[in-house]
């Protein structure tokens, strides 16, 4: 079913769990996240990014699709907007049903993310939609990466007065679209943002940490677990097999489908890891 994210990230807050939100480029990265979820019995969030909306023209038809896949779904799935670097998409997601966004104007001037991410957060929540921003600029979504960036407590506690942001995206280490598992993160700023800050934190680029090291990150006070990478070279890897093992074949059906049961298997594997018992 349907839940709301801001309700899966309390109850996993108050449990001691993480809840895990993984990115979704396509229809089979949605159904494939799903069945992990029924096969373990866990809550998961399918997100997708501005990124993949530009890529396809338009958050609808995804994102409504999004929306029928976590309704149909044995176990709870949040469905959220990622990355969001404009208002007017924010509002495209609160029109189709989406009950929660990211949106991300880290790359502003700082008193320019203050005003951008206040009034949109104020628009979000007229509307009951639950909000993640981002201070701290977390590199690699244009392929350069920057673990060193960090975001300093203070400001943040401000930022987050400021704004009435519902969680924050907080730079301690990770950097997006790492390929190896060896990100280096910084438990005693994470430490040290958690005594500052009342709201959930989002850990993104998570891709990049070992699996270990997301546990401690979970105990250490992150909740909400941003996974894209990882699925996607699992997918790759399946897909270039596929292709190669049926050099004649034309049915994308037999490409793709190994491309989700990949995907699956690894969502299962994550959720495992980082939930399990
Ligand atoms: O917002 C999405 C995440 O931060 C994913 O990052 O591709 O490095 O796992 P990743
Ligand atoms: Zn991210």
């Amino acid at each position: 079913a349907l839940v709301p994210t801001g309700e899966l990230v309390a109850e996993a807050r108050a449990a001691g769990r993480c809840c895990p939100a993984f990115n979704v480029i396509q229809l089979e990265h949605a159904t494939a996240i799903v069945a992990a979820a029924e096969e373990l019995d866990q809550p998961v969030v399918l997100q997708v990014s501005h990124n993949a909306v530009r890529y396809h023209g338009a958050l609808e038809p995804l994102g409504a699709a999004m929306l029928a896949a976590a309704g149909a779904a044995r176990t709870p799935v949040g469905v959220h907007l990622d990355h969001a670097e404009t208002f007017e998409l924010v509002a495209r997601a609160v029109a189709l049903g989406f009950p929660s966004v990211m949106f991300d104007a880290s790359a502003l001037e700082h008193r320019d993310n203050v005003r951008a991410t206040a009034r949109t957060a104020r628009y979000c929540h007229d509307n009951g939609v639950w909000v993640e921003a981002e201070l701290g600029r977390i590199g690699g979504k244009d392929g350069v990466h920057a673990p060193g960036a960090r975001t300093d407590p203070a400001e943040a506690a401000e930022f987050v007065r400021d704004t009435g942001v519902d969680a924050l995206a907080v730079a301690v280490g990770t950097s997006h679209a790492m390929r190896t598992r060896d990100a280096d993160l910084d438990f005693g700023l994470v430490e040290r943002l958690r005594a500052a800050l009342d709201v959930p934190l989002v850990l993104h680029g998570s891709s990049g940490v070992a699996d270990a090291d997301l546990r401690t990150a979970v105990r250490a006070g992150l909740t909400k677990i941003n996974i894209a990478t990882r699925l996607n070279e699992e997918f790759t890897a399946a897909v270039r097999r596929s292709l190669a093992d049926h050099p004649d074949g034309v049915d994308p059906r037999r490409y793709l489908g190994a491309g989700r049961e990949a995907i699956t298997r690894e969502t299962a594997r994550l959720l495992a890891a980082l939930n399990g018992a």
